[in-house]
């Protein structure tokens, strides 16, 4: 990526360095007038949602190319650079799995991002959003979705350099190809872990109910925050629940607190989401309920690592002590003022789009940037 910043408004001036212009993994420079003119002047109708750093609206280039396009919020100069580095990572990492840039924009007051639009929405939509009544994600295509982003969260870890940790996995971040292939997203906005360091400690940014413990209380960040929530979104996965439920008497439950005692008493096959008829692989469901129970563990040291954990969704010969271990799942407790905070949760769909701001405190509940579910509930460009 060269140097430049100040692009917008000046015709196309760089593309991705290894690719060829308009191949499948290239980015280029967009002007604003370009991506204005896409998403129809930045409209309410071509909003996909909203996140932690901006709004994301669909478009479609004059050369018939579907876009997403994140319009990050107002900037100051560390998130200038942030910026710029981040796009920087983007650009480079490639993975099947990964979403990864399609091009940006710079000007004065603007730093857009653009990605190709996935058809598919996110795995959000179609575990608790509108798409989830036509039940297309049958028992193969979760686990091909399981499986797919712990590969993608595997080559972050373990084969980019610097190693990368996402911090952010949820479902909203799981996007879904026109195959329903899932492809990672946000991780350029990750944590680039220098080489040699084992962990580092940061302002808390995710959303609860995803949140590792250690990284939750201490701001304690490492791969295995990645694996606690992967697991999570492999128990979501398996039971078509939310990691936070609020009961009808006002009570929140997380995710982990509900199979516990189901997986205590072996009853695997109440676990699995009744949307799916009884239709799954056994040995499969076993698998997977063992892998996020590994995953899920409240010490770090004692979660897999994420190539690990691809080798054993894919019934792979895995010579991991850990896997034999008493399948058990000892499900962790958000504080009562955390919970409170919960928004999401509260929601009764997942069409909110406000959110919380982010504190600079570290390790306190209270200061975690809270994020809203949500999701548009629409796709676009459909005849
Ligand atoms: N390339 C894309 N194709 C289709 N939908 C997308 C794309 N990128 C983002 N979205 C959707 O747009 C919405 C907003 O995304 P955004 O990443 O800003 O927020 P988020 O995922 O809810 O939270 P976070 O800021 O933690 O990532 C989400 O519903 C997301 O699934
Ligand atoms: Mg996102």
């Amino acid at each position: 990526m060269g140097s430049s910043f100040s692009c917008c408004g000046d015709e196309k001036v760089e593309e991705g360095p290894n690719n060829e212009m308009g191949g499948e993994n290239s980015w280029r420079i967009f002007t604003y007038k370009e991506l204005y003119a896409a998403t129809n002047g930045f409209s309410e109708n071509n909003k996909l949602g909203e996140g932690g750093f901006g709004s994301v609206y669909w478009g479609k280039t004059s050369d018939g190319l579907q876009i997403a396009v994140k319009k990050l919020k107002s900037m100051n100069s560390k998130a200038e650079m942030e910026f710029a580095v981040e796009v920087e990572v983007l650009g480079r990492v490639r993975h099947k799995n990964l979403l990864g840039l399609r091009g940006y924009c710079v000007g004065n007051e603007q730093r857009l991002i653009v990605y190709d639009y996935m058809p598919n929405l996110s795995l959000l939509s179609h575990l608790h959003g509108h798409l989830s009544k036509e039940v297309q994600l049958d028992w193969k295509k979760r686990m091909k979705v399981a499986i797919g982003s712990a590969e993608g969260l595997s080559y972050l870890h373990h084969e980019v350099t610097p190693h990368i940790i996402h911090r952010d996995i949820k479902a909203s971040n799981v996007l879904l190809d026109s195959n329903f292939e899932p492809l990672v997203a946000d991780f350029g906005f990750a944590k680039l872990i220098p080489e040699g360091v084992s962990h580092m400690t940061t302002r808390v940014k995710g959303t609860l109910g995803y949140l590792a413990p250690e990284y939750a209380m201490w701001g304690k960040v490492s791969e295995s925050c990645d694996v606690y929530s992967f697991g999570i979104l492999l128990l979501e996965l398996i039971t078509g629940r939310k990691p936070i439920e609020k009961l009808p008497n006002g009570i929140k439950r997380t995710i982990t607190e509900w199979v516990e005692p189901m997986i205590a008493k072996e009853k695997f096959k109440d676990l699995v989401d009744p949307k799916l008829k009884g239709n799954f692989d056994e040995f499969q469901l076993r698998q997977s309920i063992r892998v996020a129970a590994l995953c899920v563990q409240s010490e770090p040291d004692k979660r897999p690592m994420m190539k690990e954990v691809v080798s054993i969704l894919k019934g792979e010969e895995v010579n991991f002590v850990k896997v034999n271990q008493n399948l058990r799942i000892q499900s962790i407790k958000y504080g009562d003022d955390l919970m409170a905070m919960d928004q999401a949760s509260d929601q009764d769909d997942d069409q909110s789009s406000d959110q919380g701001n982010e504190s600079s405190v570290y390790g306190v509940f209270g200061a975690m940037e809270m994020q809203k579910m949500q999701d548009p509930y629409k796709r676009f460009g459909e005849k």
